[in-house]
């Protein structure tokens, strides 16, 4: 039986019909997404079964060996944004530059720009482990009519009109905000829609889970392995759960339903760490505020960080609020 009866195509015709003024146009677009992650779901979910395990035998410019599943996913997000009269150019974590949309010059009319990790987790895949994608929306800032430009890509993490992210983990789930609260929505493969499952997701305030790679324990900054001893140690509440599936995505959900932080702190080795700030950081930091968490660099909020450049790295530490403080209260202290 299903319990939910709401689907995610109803509940975006009703979000905008609440706004008189609204063109829909962001509505066509999430529809947009909603329709590849249905095409990546069904090769996720048969990955076992077809030849699209492995490496796919490129570096991308992360420097990471690209999976098959990054370049499938990749392919498929790009298409299904390219063929709605919105986007007029995207940023990959798989793509060098930004791929420009402008078949016709038509298409630079349209005003929005989408940043996408299009597969993360990559290093689950092969594994059977839950796997993710990550996306992020922006306006543009260059005059509509002309082709757009890197600016557009580099604005702050606060100015992102939505973002969200697609888990296929026990069941596959769309999570997103536009800015008014988080929903998650799971899919019904048996109908291939997915229904409101998850309204208004919200971040417990304090939680008994922290997510971070250990093994690069000894490379972590002073603040950082203090607050891990702090989170071991036998008081009150604690020692808390160490859990780490090593999918942001995966990581991230857990820990906003259960309550958490996920860190992915810089250290000896990465000066900024490893995580992608306009692929992962930035979108998810906006649905972690939207959900009433908190994201931070350590010492400043991750939405307030002017990029520099498109695959920016930054420290990431994330999830909820009174962990997080807690955290920089240690970075701030332990220098
Ligand atoms: P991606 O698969 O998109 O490259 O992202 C991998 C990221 C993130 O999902 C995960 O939390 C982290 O890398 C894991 O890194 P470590 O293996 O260094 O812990
Ligand atoms: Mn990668
Ligand atoms: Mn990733
Ligand atoms: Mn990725």
């Amino acid at each position: 039986m299903i319990k939910n009866t709401r689907t995610l195509g109803e509940f975006i015709i009703k979000n905008q019909l609440a706004f008189p003024f609204s063109t829909g146009e962001l509505s066509s677009l999430i529809n947009g997404i909603r329709l590849a992650a249905k095409v990546v779901n069904h090769e996720v979910n048969k990955a076992g079964l077809v030849d699209i395990l492995g490496a796919y035998g490129e570096t991308n410019i992360q420097g990471e060996k690209q999976q098959k599943l990054d370049v499938f996913a990749n392919e498929k997000f790009i298409q299904a944004l390219d063929n709605r009269e919105i986007v007029c150019g995207i940023a990959s974590e798989e793509e060098e530059d930004f791929v420009i949309l402008n078949s016709d010059d038509k298409k630079n009319q349209n005003k929005y720009v989408v940043l996408i990790d299009p597969l993360d987790g990559s290093s689950n895949i092969d594994v059977n482990v839950s796997v993710g994608t990550i996306f992020s929306i922006y306006r543009r800032i260059s005059p509509l009519g002309s082709p757009v430009q890197l600016k557009d890509f580099l604005q702050p993490g606060k100015d992102q009109v939505a973002a969200g992210y697609i888990i296929y983990g026990t069941s596959t789930m769309i999570v997103y905000s536009t800015g008014d609260g988080v929903n998650g929505f799971t899919l019904n493969p048996a109908i291939g829609s997915f229904y409101l499952s998850h309204p208004n997701m919200k971040f417990p305030e304090d939680g008994s889970i922290y997510s971070v790679n250990e093994g690069n324990y000894v490379h972590f900054p002073n603040g950082v392995k203090q607050y891990i001893k702090y989170c071991q140690k036998e008081e009150g509440n604690r020692p808390y759960s160490s859990r780490y599936i090593g999918s942001l995505v995966s990581d991230f959900h857990r820990n906003m339903i259960k309550g958490g932080i996920y860190m992915y702190p810089n250290s000896e080795i990465a000066n900024d760490g490893k995580l992608r700030l306009l692929y992962e950081c930035n979108p998810m930091a906006y649905i972690a505020e939207q959900a009433g968490g908190k994201a931070s660099d350590g010492q400043s909020r991750i939405l307030d960080i002017k990029p520099t450049e498109l695959h920016q790295r930054v420290p990431f530490f994330c999830g909820s609020k009174n962990m997080v403080k807690k955290l920089e209260e240690y970075i701030t202290t332990c220098q």
